[in-house]
């Protein structure tokens, strides 16, 4: 087999097989493939597409570059969930606790931020003395001891994903959804999970900006879990404006204690409970959504859902006293206004924009390598449809650097838009693939 014919194939449009697939993945990670070569075909499979079959190929070609997590030693199904990307998209932090409370384990690998999206350990390291890394023993034996555990990615997963990404970022062969859906699918598939919930995030904010993108990614994802036998659910939901309030390490986990406490914003809330349900029916303990539904709402309301945080917490070294005492979380020197210039109504928020701002002011990196600061961030004090006066505040800014306040003030007043005509609510949850 050569990988010239290989490329010759896909760029004619042709399909590639299973054993042709593997040969060039293979190839590819063992170093006998190049990157010239491996750049024309993702190049070849931009310009041409896959099948759905290629795409299962390829993805579970992609998960067997490294070691697959066995999960094995966990009772029950393990039902991972899975974000696109966004901004306060603290999701995980709050739906962990309330499914793992419903008695489903939720064994957990999450990633760092980078630019304008924000990353669920970083979140997590802003508790006081929480630590992201469990050895992979410790890792099962607190998931069967607690439900949950929530860590950094370890060991060697997918290490074809990594290299084949890092190429095609430089070689505009990022946005193509078969490369996109067996990416995503072949981590999740490597950590281990059985059963997949997919939050597919559509609009300004989000890595596919339109609805239709969206919902072709979320059904590829889909199809790749029925054929590789993991049973995947997608939901698309909106990233045009910030998720929640707070956007920033430790102002995001306050507002998922908010809202296990049955205080949080109502778009987190709502999400929470449409992911969550299908978590708990994947996994067996609901059979159908309304009860599901119910079943996680009851889980706010006792505090169970807040209880098994709180425990999670403990278990990882972190001080759980912040959930009593959300000062306690690391806070910003300076909190400053941003106020309204006119009277009117919120017409958007530039999701993109504010979390490029929470980035200016340090809460997320620029590069891989930056560091950052875990108690600033943004918060909002209106969402898309909120009436205005002139004057009243529209977002507080914590800060602790202000080398680039001036900017981030600014940039924050035009990301906000104002009207003078109320607009209609936009649908927040647009869709299930199942
Ligand atoms: N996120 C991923 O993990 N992979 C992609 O290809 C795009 C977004």
């Amino acid at each position: 087999m050569r990988m010239y014919d290989i490329i010759r194939k896909k760029r004619d449009g042709e399909e590639l097989t299973k054993e042709e697939i593997e040969f060039a993945i293979q190839g590819y990670v063992n170093g006998s493939i190049p990157d010239y070569q491996m750049s024309a075909w993702a190049m070849a499979v931009f310009l041409r597409g896959m099948t759905d079959r290629e795409t299962a190929d390829l993805t579970m070609a992609i998960v067997h570059t490294g070691e697959i997590l066995d999960l094995s030693a966990i009772a029950g199904t393990k039902v991972d969930k899975h974000s696109t990307g966004g901004v306060g998209d603290k999701t995980s932090l709050v739906l962990a606790p309330l499914v793992a409370a419903a008695g489903v384990p939720v064994a957990k690998m999450s990633g760092r931020g980078l630019g304008h999206t924000g990353g669920t350990i970083d979140k997590l390291e802003s508790i006081p003395g929480f630590s992201v890394e469990l050895s992979q023993t410790d890792f099962i034996e607190q998931v069967n001891r607690i439900k949950m555990a929530l860590i950094g990615q370890t060991g060697n997963l997918a290490p074809a994903d990594k290299k084949l990404y890092a190429l095609r970022d430089v070689t505009a062969t990022v946005d193509t959804i078969p490369l996109i859906a067996s990416s995503i699918m072949s981590k999740k598939i490597a950590a281990g999970a059985d059963a997949i919930v997919l939050d597919v995030k559509t609009g300004a904010g989000a890595f596919m900006k339109t609805l239709e993108g969206s919902f072709a990614l979320a059904r590829a994802m889909v199809k790749i879990g029925a054929a590789v036998g993991r049973k995947t659910v997608a939901i698309v939901s909106d990233m045009d404006q910030p998720l929640g309030f707070a956007v920033g390490n430790s102002l995001e986990v306050k507002e998922a204690i908010d809202t296990l406490r049955g205080e949080g914003p109502e778009d987190l809330t709502e999400l929470c409970l449409v992911l969550g349900s299908h978590m708990l029916m994947l996994a067996g303990a609901a059979s159908d959504s309304q009860r599901a539904r119910e079943q996680l709402q009851e889980l706010i309301h006792s505090g169970k859902g807040l209880e098994t945080f709180k425990r999670f917490v403990e278990a990882q070294g972190g001080d759980s006293r912040i959930i009593d005492d959300t000062r306690l979380l690391p806070q910003a020197k300076k909190q400053i206004p941003v106020y309204a210039q006119e009277d009117g109504y919120v017409a958007k928020i530039h999701a993109e924009e504010v979390g490029t701002c929470a980035m200016l002011l340090g809460a997320g990196r620029e590069t891989k390598e930056s560091t950052i600061d875990l108690a600033v961030g943004i918060v909002l004090t209106k969402k898309v449809g909120d009436p205005v006066r002139k004057g009243d505040t529209l977002c507080v800014l914590h800060v602790n650097d202000e080398t680039r306040l001036d900017e981030v003030k600014k940039r924050m007043s035009q990301s906000i838009q104002i009207t003078s005509e109320r607009l209609q609510k936009q649908p927040f949850i647009y869709g299930v693939v199942t």
